[in-house]
């Protein structure tokens, strides 16, 4: 091992790690994202896909990914390197850490986009007139500032800038302080939206809608949809989980740590559902209604809350925060290589990975209006870029963390640094047949090649 492996940080303790994962995997994936795709893939039968996804394919993967980074305490190209040459194996695996890299700068650059619209969505629940709300005025609030490309762009431009600064302070300053106080916040404002959707009309079409599978209403496709949102919920496949595994002490469980933020994730994904569609169905809106979803409902419900005001922009702070948690997650693994491998202070190297990755985000604010009649496949510059990273660049990282713990790296290092007792052999052979195998299918098949 170089010398980096005594430099790079390490967090204060085990807590500091879990809540840093869970401050990664939970964010706009969870409450906009799976939302709107649930609604968008038939509901019910989407959301049983989805949990069995993430936990044969994704736990396992998750395992292995924080593993790899933990064994070899560096960014994800180095270590990819590096544990390649513990196994052996070809260089030819940091190409591995590149995808992760590529993957992480193309989803920052919407996820911004998006992560502003929940900013804007602050200033107009403090404005108060979203108070009593109807349906139409809160489609129209959402239209209008989805055709306003100035208001996305500033937007966008803040919260990279906020993203950069805290990523620029480094692991024990920004990354741990930031992710401490969020998720209880969260979870509270979750229970309280999901209290109200209780008592709303449409609680029981809402609950059978999502968890009442109707498996004719899925196909190849959504399947493929449902399998890239447990690796973008769970922020798998692109080094995230790796460079924070690598921030993680020895002789922490791997297994318990990652088993407990994936359920946390995966809760924090149903809460948001249950709260949303009964709100869809009792105002007689669309479940496929897309992106706009959690900002065209939500408000309803604070709209006839008392309080509702001063609950809905705590709702979006906290969004907002859930949002840059994962962000900094997300372009992580690119500052630690450009800093570590390039010689470029952490400064320089947050200001440039942020300045591009703002750039190419441009493309998504202009998605939205300017260029909406412009389609590749079908599919906008959003959509497009959304596709080929969740659908198909993270999957295939995982399948490559997959292969790679399962098959390169030699059954003596993974059991040790895994200390899983009998569990292990269930892992191994989940990472090794089942998980890059599951995901092949299902990616294949969708993309039509099967
Ligand atoms: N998991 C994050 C979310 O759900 C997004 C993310 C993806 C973060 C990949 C890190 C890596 O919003």
């Amino acid at each position: 091992m170089t010398d980096q492996r005594f430099l790079h940080n390490q967090w204060s303790s085990r807590l500091a790690f879990v809540l840093a994962a869970s401050g990664s995997a939970i964010g706009l994936g969870n409450i906009w994202k799976f939302p709107y795709l649930a609604g968008e893939n038939g509901g019910g039968a989407f959301v049983a896909v989805y949990l069995l996804c993430v936990a044969a394919i994704g736990i396992p993967i998750m395992i292995a990914e924080t593993m790899l980074g933990r064994r070899g305490r560096q960014n994800p190209i180095n270590t990819m390197l590096s544990l390649a040459q513990e196994a052996k194996a070809g260089p030819a695996w940091h190409y591995a850490g590149w995808l992760g890299v590529l993957s992480g700068f193309l989803i920052l650059s919407y996820y911004s986009v998006i992560a502003g619209w929940s900013m804007v969505y602050i200033l107009k629940m403090n404005s108060g007139y979203m108070s009593h709300i109807s349906a139409e005025t809160a489609a129209r609030v959402f239209d209008d500032l989805k055709s306003a490309p100035e208001i996305q762009f500033i937007w966008h431009t803040v919260f990279m800038a906020a993203t950069m600064l805290i990523v620029s302070r480094g692991v024990s300053g920004g990354l741990e302080r930031a992710t401490r106080f969020m998720m209880p916040g969260l979870f509270i404002m979750l229970i309280l939206l999901d209290g109200y959707a209780m008592s709303s009309d449409g609680f029981g079409q809402g609950m059978s809608f999502l968890f009442k599978p109707d498996f004719s209403r899925i196909n190849g496709e959504s399947v493929l949809v449902a399998m890239g949102q447990a690796f973008f919920s769970l922020g798998l496949g692109m080094g995230a989980i790796m460079i924070y595994g690598s921030y993680l002490p020895d002789h922490v469980s791997i297994s318990r740590s990652t088993i407990f933020v994936a359920s946390a994730d995966t809760l924090v994904a149903l809460l948001a559902g249950v709260a949303i569609f009964p709100i869809v169905f009792a105002n007689h809106l669309e479940p496929t209604m897309g992106p706009g979803l959690i900002f065209q409902t939500l408000p309803i419900a604070f709209g006839q809350m008392p309080g509702g005001s001063l609950f809905g922009v705590l709702f979006f702070v906290l969004v907002f925060f859930a949002a840059i948690t994962s962000a900094i997650a997300l372009i992580e693994p690119a500052v630690a290589w450009l800093s570590e491998n390039q010689a470029m202070s952490r400064e320089k190297a947050c200001l440039w990975s942020g300045l591009s990755c703002w750039l190419l985000g441009l493309g998504t604010v202009f998605s939205f209006n300017l260029w909406s009649g412009n389609t590749w496949f079908g599919k906008n510059f959003f959509e497009l870029v959304d596709f080929l990273t969740a659908n198909i660049m993270l999957p295939v990282g995982g399948i490559l963390v997959a292969l790679f713990a399962g098959w390169i790296m030699r059954r003596e290092t993974s059991e040790t640094e895994l200390e899983m007792g009998s569990a292990y052999n269930y892992w191994r052979f989940t990472i090794r047949y089942v998980s890059p195998l599951a995901v092949a299918l299902v990616t294949l098949s969708a993309v039509g090649v099967i």
